[in-house]
């Protein structure tokens, strides 16, 4: 297969395959509302459906997958999927973000699948304030899951923080600590104006340099882990004890720039961008029956056509607010975080 490049010259290389857009938490930046308008049942693709396209996308050069949710591990029977992919040739990485509610009972089963490696969602350590920000009184849950997985051997697994001020950015250091006993690596996120954060503003938004500040404070001079040819959107820091960790800046210095990565929803939306407001139905073609070499046109021509720089142009918008309203969303469920995968 010859190389191809969207018009801004990025390759194709990540994928995000989201298998359920339901959750069993109600994060605050993502799920605020009481109601939501689900994908309807008959549009969520099978494993077999989902297997094909990533195979198609493989063929095409994607070698990284990380499935999403929604909630992933609220889909019945996902080892099958992962044993699939993890059966692609290609895949150099297979991974999967997860709150982590499930991993007790699963991380042992995923780990046979052959998962390679996990991310978990982690807010707050303090019970009471996860419950407020996630509307489930289940940070024990969490906390016995992150150690199921573990025990269940994966390796290179790493915490992520969404940090948001008022909320939790007293908890830098903290989570700090916490995720350096369990000697996983930390990414603290920075707050995005994208899918259900619908009370985002930028006061709210802790930016990487207050971050990097507050770890200073309290641990001397962080180093910062040069790598560049990195396309991931984690900057690495290290500090002088060699514990590793991470930040997002997606909000305040996002990497448009280099973004290799694309979304499939449950649903077979592709998305070539986190803040696109339209993606490509791979759903219909692929139930009409199209050949292997029908849907990679489409993929490879789409790809090609593709010049999204979704998050630098919203750090070019005067009066930044959230990406869409609740009631906009309700109309265009694919518009939320939780159905185009986080
Ligand atoms: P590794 O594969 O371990 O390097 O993970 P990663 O750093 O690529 O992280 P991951 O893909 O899980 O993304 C982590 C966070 O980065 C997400 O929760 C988002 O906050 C942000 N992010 C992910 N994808 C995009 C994207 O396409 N655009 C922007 N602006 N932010 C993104
Ligand atoms: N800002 C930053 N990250 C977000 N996520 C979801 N919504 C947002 C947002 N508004 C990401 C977080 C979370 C994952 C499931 O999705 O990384 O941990
Ligand atoms: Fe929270 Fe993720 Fe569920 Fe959204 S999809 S409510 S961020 S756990």
């Amino acid at each position: 297969m010859t190389a191809f490049h969207d018009l801004l010259a990025r390759p194709l290389r990540s994928l995000r395959l989201s298998v359920t857009d339901r959750c069993n938490l109600r994060c605050s930046y993502c799920m605020p509302e009481e109601e939501y308008a689900w994908l309807p049942k008959r549009d969520i693709l099978s494993f077999e459906e989902m297997g094909r396209l990533a195979e198609i996308f493989v063929a095409l050069g994607v070698d990284k997958l990380r499935i999403t949710g929604g909630e992933p591990l609220i889909r019945r029977d996902l080892e099958k999927l992962l044993a699939e992919l993890a059966r692609i040739p290609g895949v150099q990485d297979l991974a999967m973000t997860t709150n982590g509610i499930l991993l007790a009972e699963k991380a042992r089963l995923l780990k046979d699948a052959g998962l390679h490696r996990l991310t978990v969602s982690l807010d707050s350590l303090d019970p009471e304030r996860f419950r407020r920000l996630t509307r489930r009184d289940d940070l024990d849950r969490v906390l016995v899951g992150i150690d199921a997985m573990i025990d269940a051997g994966f390796e290179n697994s790493k915490l992520y923080t969404v940090v948001i001020r008022g909320t939790n950015e007293d908890e830098i250091l903290s989570l700090l600590d916490f995720a350096r006993e369990k000697q996983l690596e930390l990414r603290y996120i920075e707050y995005m104006d994208v899918g259900g954060a619908t009370a985002w503003s930028r006061e709210q938004v802790v930016t990487r340099g207050e971050i990097l500040r507050t770890i200073e404070k309290a641990h001397g001079p962080v180093e910062p882990i040069l790598e560049p040819h990195s396309t991931a959107p984690a900057d690495g820091f290290l500090l002088a004890d060699g514990t590793r960790f991470g930040v997002i800046s997606s909000t305040t210095e996002p990497f448009c720039g280099s973004c290799d990565r694309s979304r499939l929803t449950a649903d077979g939306t592709w998305f070539l961008c986190l803040y696109a407001r339209t993606g490509v139905d791979l759903r219909s073609p692929i139930r009409a029956g199209w050949s292997k070499d029908q849907l990679a046109g489409l993929i490879r021509r789409s790809w090609m056509a593709r010049e999204d720089r979704g998050a630098e142009q919203r750090l070019e918008q005067e009066g930044r607010q959230a990406l869409a309203g609740a009631e906009e969303m309700k109309a265009n469920p694919h518009l939320e975080m939780h159905t185009r995968g986080g």
